[in-house]
């Protein structure tokens, strides 16, 4: 049986965070509405962020509300805060995504507090979240190493998973915000981490800055991991992590897997095409290596002379 995986989309908050232009809210709106089409599990929309810290995800409130939601897909948002919550509630997604870093330096840099504030802060709000029916994914960042302390010890990521866990979290997403992880390190922390939080689905969230990606995302698959973050166009970026640059791209990810006979749920013609309309979304040029290429059965017309030369 091919296994069955769950992509989330998450270009509209981790890509449009780090953007420079200004992206109209009716086109953040337009582009999750193409994104819906095209079969995602997740697609996290926006982030319930302060508008000081993350500026570009502003109007949150307004795209989550102008959103057209269809079914069977979850729409989430990062929340990093009581504040992020309180919103949430108002703009119901279907899941809210928490964060706070497995490296202190970078917690403090991206939300400035403490990791000790944030767990107890991520605590709180999954203590109201349970009584606004919520359901809470966390998202560890800087899993696989932090641009600020070098070497993330994974001791402390499995522990920071498993008070998560006890805390009641509905998932957990590791996540490489720099790209600073590889395959070996993916594998070994993935299969500790199943060991560690049985029964807590786990996502794994890459980013391509030194081409390790797809080498990652293999690993973690056959570490047994099964729900993937992917950005279209490799779009995305912390702003508050040095040398940051975009996740491994969506359509990449989905072209992979489909190669490999599972099933992702997402029309990878779709999502080109949503890909093809991306540089005109952010104003500068989008793509990836399979944008450019296009799928690996892409077939081209053989050189005109070679009827003449074998005709037969
Ligand atoms: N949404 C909107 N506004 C918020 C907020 C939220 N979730 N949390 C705090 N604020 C506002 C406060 O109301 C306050 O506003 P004021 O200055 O008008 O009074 C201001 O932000 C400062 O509040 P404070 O609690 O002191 O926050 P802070 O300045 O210490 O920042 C965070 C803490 C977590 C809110 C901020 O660092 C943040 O949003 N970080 C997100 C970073 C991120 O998304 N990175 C990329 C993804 S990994
Ligand atoms: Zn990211």
């Amino acid at each position: 049986m091919s296994r069955r995986l769950e992509i989330n989309e998450v270009s509209p908050r981790d890509g449009l965070q780090m953007e420079r232009n200004n992206v109209p809210t009716e086109s953040k709106i337009a582009f999750i509405d193409a994104l819906s089409a095209c079969g995602f599990a997740r697609i996290e929309v926006t982030s319930y962020t302060s508008p000081k810290a993350i500026p570009t995800l502003a109007d949150a409130e307004a795209v989550m509300a102008g959103i057209e939601r269809v079914a069977g897909v979850k729409y989430t948002a990062l929340v990093p805060n009581l504040r992020g919550m309180e919103r949430a509630v108002a703009g119901r997604p279907d899941e809210i995504n928490l964060v706070m870093s497995a490296s202190e330096t970078h917690n403090r840099a991206n939300l400035r507090m403490t990791r000790a504030q944030s767990l107890a802060t991520l605590k709180e709000v999954m203590r109201a979240a349970e009584g606004a029916d919520l359901p809470c994914n966390v998202s560890l960042s800087t899993a696989f190493g932090c641009p600020f302390d070098g070497e993330v010890d994974p001791q402390e990521v499995i522990a920071l998973a498993r008070a998560l866990a006890d805390a009641g979290a509905a998932g957990i997403t590791v996540c490489d915000t720099t790209g600073m992880a590889y395959p070996t390190q993916v594998a070994s922390l993935c299969e500790q981490l199943q060991q560690a939080v049985p029964g807590v689905p786990l996502t794994i969230h890459l980013h391509n800055t030194r081409g390790m990606g797809l080498a990652n995302a293999l690993a973690a698959f056959n570490a047994g991991i099964d729900r993937f973050d992917g950005a279209s166009g490799g779009l995305g970026g912390c702003p508050y992590a040095p040398g940051a640059s975009g996740n491994v791209s969506t359509e990449e990810l989905v072209h992979m897997f489909d190669a490999i006979g599972c099933r992702t749920g997402v029309g990878l013609d779709a999502l080109l095409a949503v890909v093809g309309s991306m540089s005109d979304l952010v104003g500068r040029p989008v793509s990836s290596q399979l944008a450019q290429a296009g799928p690996r059965l892409r077939r081209f017309a053989p050189p005109s002379w070679l009827a003449e030369k074998f005709p037969q």
